[in-house]
């Protein structure tokens, strides 16, 4: 057995055993499989696909590249939740701290930007000092006292994600099934959780285009989760438009601190107060859906989710004074306000065209090696559905050069849509995916 011959094996559509799925994931984390060879075995990967056996196998085989993390120190029943990635998708940054306030343990490992979308470890550390990467002592000894903490893969906790992750993210491999889900669901079974919330996005800026798409993605996640004993739970959700207003690592902070004052943008709420409602009945402080949204709602409204936080923030080195005066955040010195061609209403928004235009503007990485521009990204100052008049601003682009500026607006004019008639409301939340017990 060798590299060649499994990618030779992978790309004629055949089913790849065990053994030679941890050779090469295994090779690719020692160095000794090139970026190359692993790029050429992702894209082979990307069209002939996996058999669910295959998945679970590549899930198995990345989960074991590193150590497990031992939460049993740690009572209750701890809940993880994990989106498959969307534009503007911050949910993670309220839904943890609500979750939180209502008394769960929220032990979570998160990811940097990944293709045109963005990642909650991206977003944290627009927090100036903010660690995503402290060791293991550290995260468990915070999910203890502030009942949540968030982290990214590290070179011992899923080394095979963190790197195959970032491989990827620039070599146009991010959207495959049999990628997301061992992705993602090999960073659930080390991470010592006991139930998991997915939110598996659906759309035009989802990894996931269709419904029947993300149905599979999200089933294959779910029999992953349930094989391994973990209860799961899939939440298929709407990703035809941004998610709230704010698009880029600051600004997506500053919103969901908005959200958390009670505030921000009613499609953001909504959707979070859902997720940390499911979640609060996952860990079983809450024994119907009714009581959970109370529960989440008030943790919002006594300010108690927005302490959790803080506190999260003050526990891995973040400034916390960013948490409570948010003008601290430095936006990109840039700034384009773009306009509406047209009187009527906004009858469409290509997502994934937005993503893009916010990577390029510096929120995300176009190499490996890109640095992200924390204070970079994209303000929608009108959303689907909502009325604008001919010369009215629709969104700002901030940037630190003016040409990416000028770039973005033009993407943005291609991707937003004008029309006559006001479209029918999006839905929110598509389905609801659990398997009785
Ligand atoms: N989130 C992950 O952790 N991995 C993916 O592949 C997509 C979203």
């Amino acid at each position: 057995m060798g590299t060649i011959e499994i990618i030779e094996k992978k790309k004629n559509g055949e089913e790849l055993t065990y053994n030679e799925l941890k050779y090469i994931v295994e090779g690719y984390v020692r160095g000794d499989i090139p970026d190359y060879q692993m790029s050429a075995f992702l894209m082979s990967v990307f069209f002939a696909g996996m058999t669910k056996k295959e998945t679970a196998d590549m899930t198995k085989v990345m989960a074991e590249s590193g150590d497990k993390l031992d939460l049993s120190e740690i009572k209750g029943i701890k809940v993880d939740k994990h989106s498959t990635g969307g534009i503007g998708d911050k949910t993670s940054l309220i839904v943890g701290p609500i979750a939180a306030a209502c008394g769960l343990k929220i032990a979570k490992m998160s990811g940097r930007g990944l293709g045109y979308t963005g990642g909650t470890i991206d977003k944290l550390e627009s927090i100036p000092g903010f660690r995503t990467d402290i060791d293991r002592s550290e995260f468990i000894k915070n999910v203890k006292d502030v009942g949540l903490s968030i982290i990214g893969q590290t070179d011992s906790l899923c080394p095979a994600d963190k790197k195959i992750y970032s491989l990827r993210d620039v070599t146009a491999t991010v959207n495959s099934i049999p990628l997301i889900a061992s992705s993602i669901m090999s960073k659930k079974l080390i991470d010592g959780s006991d139930r998991i919330l997915l939110d598996v996005k659906c759309g035009n800026g989802a990894f996931m285009k269709t419904l029947d798409e993300a149905r599979m993605l999200a089933e294959e996640m779910v029999d992953i989760g349930e094989n391994i004993g973990k209860h799961t739970v899939a939440m298929i959700t709407d990703m035809n438009k941004p998610l709230g207003r704010n698009i880029g690592n600051s600004l997506e902070v500053i919103e969901a601190l908005d959200v958390l004052d009670g505030k921000g943008p009613k499609d953001l709420k909504e959707l979070c107060l859902t997720m940390a409602a499911n979640m609060i009945v996952l860990g079983k402080k809450a024994d119907s859906m009714d009581i959970a949204m109370i529960m989440a709602e008030g943790a919002i409204d006594d300010g108690s989710a927005k302490r959790k936080f803080a506190e999260m923030v003050k526990a891995q080195g973040g400034d916390q004074t960013y948490v409570y005066d948010t003008t601290k955040f430095k936006l990109s010195d840039k700034v384009i306000k773009v306009t509406s061609p047209d009187s009527g209403f906004i009858v469409s928004t290509n997502a994934e065209e937005i993503g893009r235009a916010s990577v390029m503007l510096g929120a995300g990485r176009e190499k490996k090696d890109s640095v992200i521009d924390p204070g970079a990204g994209i303000i929608m100052k009108k959303s689907f559905g909502e009325k604008v008049e001919k010369g009215e601003i629709i969104a700002e682009v901030y940037s630190s050069g003016i040409e990416k500026c000028q770039n973005a607006e033009v993407m943005l004019q291609k991707a937003i849509k004008i029309g006559a008639e006001k479209p029918a409301p999006c839905k929110l939340i598509y389905e609801r995916i659990e398997h009785i017990r």
